[in-house]
């Protein structure tokens, strides 16, 4: 069942929202040659602690990796997609890409986003990497309007990237959001014909997260039972915004 939530439920995501938002601005200036991924780990904790927000991710279980995720954010360098996990020896180089994805509960709602970040000068396919995920997010934000469907969503992503050349990863997906991290219903970055198309309503919140690879599609996880990354070792970016459906058209939630 997809939860719908009224106006006074969706003021209370925006302060989550707005505040993963914050975080994200803060890490993003921080990202620079030599800093490493606990560095940011770290800031973002104290970001949360001072906030009065909890922390999403830290203590999320998760059948497929079987425990519990022990950090506030997912910092997934280069050929890494998601759920790289924060470490002192990860120390950012020129010419990496650092996906950072953080989520927060503020009075019970969660709030849920993710960027690519350069560090230094990146080549200019990494560089038309973002672009083109960023622009995959934005069009598929686009999308979420009453009376569209979710496959109106998958599909605009999904072709955007395929049109340029790049893969969408299909085991990890977006998802409904809202007193709960992960709702119905999944958000594949894909067309999947095997899941419902249901028609979008006002009061949806949908957390939409392209992870685009810049080569094949496949991706592992690695002895961890977290981190995913790209089989062919391709860098592979990341993208996330909550969005709700809303009268007059889409709200993005985790920016201003
Ligand atoms: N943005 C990701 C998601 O919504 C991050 C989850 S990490 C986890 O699924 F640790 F919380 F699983
Ligand atoms: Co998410």
């Amino acid at each position: 069942m997809i939860i719908r939530k009224n106006s006074k439920e969706l003021e209370q995501m925006r302060r989550s929202g707005l505040l993963v938002y914050q975080i994200l601005q803060e890490l993003g200036k921080m990202v620079e040659e030599g800093v490493t991924t606990q560095e940011l780990e770290d800031a973002a904790e104290k970001m949360m602690k001072d906030a009065g927000a909890k922390p999403a991710f830290k203590g999320y279980y998760t059948q497929a990796a079987g425990s519990k995720y022990p950090y506030v954010l997912c910092t997934s360098v280069n050929e890494q997609i998601v759920h790289g996990m924060p470490s002192a020896r990860t120390k950012l180089k020129k010419g990496d890409i650092v996906s950072i994805d953080t989520g927060v509960q503020l009075n019970g709602y969660f709030g849920d986003s993710a960027i690519t970040v350069p560090v230094g000068e990146i080549s200019d396919s990494t560089k038309r990497l973002l672009k083109v995920t960023q622009e995959s997010l934005e069009l598929a934000i686009d999308k979420a309007r009453a009376g569209n469907r979710l496959f109106d969503i998958c599909g605009t992503v999904e072709q955007h990237v395929v049109e340029n050349g790049f893969s969408v990863v299909r085991e990890m997906v977006g998802h409904g959001i809202g007193t709960k991290l992960h709702e119905e219903p999944q958000v594949p970055n894909y067309v999947d014909k095997r899941n419902e198309n249901p028609r979008l309503k006002e009061g949806m919140v949908l957390a939409i997260e392209p992870m685009v690879n810049a080569g094949a599609a496949d991706m592992k996880v690695l002895k961890d039972k977290w981190t995913a990354v790209t089989k062919d070792g391709s860098v592979s970016a990341h993208f996330e915004h909550c969005v709700a459906v809303t009268a007059n058209g889409p709200w993005v939630l985790t920016r201003p």
